[in-house]
């Protein structure tokens, strides 16, 4: 990996990514592909190349690609599952038609593609407990439907034409960095800022609903370690499960509140994502990942918790 194409490279993941990549290919061009809706700014701008490409615009993927070289695409444009649900024909042409495009310019100029999946690929008949990496998918959210479909579509091109697809079933990201929009495990992020800034948080997910959850930089090292991996040792390709911690909304609010005494928590439940949380599984097996490629989380609930309430404080106390 050398010259890399980081298609929505302004998002939740894109942001901290592209920086990450900058850092350990110094010689590499690391191009920050955006939207204009989503500009790139401030450091992202400045450390490196950047070029509007939509990723529904198959020529302009296929001029960045030629232009820089890149032997890599990542492929961070998305909707989240609960702005999925109010768009569900955008979720598709963006999540569907934006990978046909994708995978049709990797198969010209010979490029390996990384396009993330979820636990959004899992439906209310997965086995909720130890989800195994293979298993029945048959979600019912849109996002769901784009995931699974995109899975059988970057495995098909790896088997019908050998581009180099691997991917993996991401949990919930938290990260201080850029905010995201609109996903279903996106309280986990959010009961972060406002036990910070507010000293209180109200939750629109139940008590005792289980989801996988993973901080931002075990991630990003999973986006880039699963292309170290030998190939050769992948049974698996589209997409790997991962995780690192599960836990439901009272004991992400036990974690805050053992660092943070007088913080408090009500519920007020958003029957839109309760119903796609309680589609989604408790806790993934990652035991594939860990045996085919090596993966092993570093954080937990605490140090993450730690973490996230020493940046953030150190950020909205000046
Ligand atoms: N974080 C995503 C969401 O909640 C799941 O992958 O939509």
């Amino acid at each position: 990996m050398k010259n890399v194409l980081i298609i929505g490279s302004t998002g939740q993941i894109g942001s901290e990514f592209t920086m990450k990549l900058r850092s350990i290919i110094p010689n590499g061009q690391i191009v920050a592909g955006y939207i204009p809706a989503a500009p790139v700014k401030g450091e992202l701008k400045e450390s490196g190349p950047s070029e509007i490409v939509d990723i529904t615009n198959a020529q302009q993927i296929a001029d960045v690609v030629e232009k820089y070289d890149v032997d890599t695409i990542y492929n961070l444009a998305a909707l989240l599952s609960a702005v999925a649900e109010a768009k569900p024909q955008l979720a598709w042409h963006i999540g569907i038609g934006g990978l046909c495009n994708v995978l049709e310019v990797a198969r010209e100029k010979k490029c390996a593609v990384f396009t993330p999946s979820s636990i959004g690929s899992f439906g209310p008949s997965t086995p909720k407990d130890k989800t195994p990496q293979d298993t029945i998918q048959r979600p019912t959210t849109m996002y769901g439907v784009t995931k699974v479909s995109g899975e059988l579509l970057s495995d098909y091109y790896f088997k019908r034409f050998g581009v180099d697809t691997r991917s993996v079933r991401f949990p919930g990201l938290i990260s201080n960095v850029t905010l995201p929009g609109g996903g279903t495990t996106d309280y986990a992020v959010d009961i972060y800022y406002k036990a910070v800034q507010d000293g209180s948080f109200v939750c629109p997910i139940k008590a005792g609903t289980y989801m996988d959850m993973m901080y931002m930089p075990d991630a990003l090292r999973a986006m880039y370690e699963i292309f170290e991996a030998d190939p050769a040792k992948l049974k698996h390709r589209n997409s790997f499960n991962i995780a690192s911690m599960s836990f439901d909304p009272e004991m992400i609010y036990a974690a805050i509140k053992r660092q943070m005494p007088s913080f408090t928590m009500t519920y007020d439940v958003d029957e839109l994502r309760q119903g796609i949380a309680e589609s989604w599984p408790n806790s993934l097996d990652d035991s594939c990942a860990r045996e085919e490629w090596g993966w092993k989380p570093e954080y937990d609930l605490d140090t993450m918790t730690t973490d996230m309430l020493s940046v953030l404080k150190e950020r909205y106390s000046k």
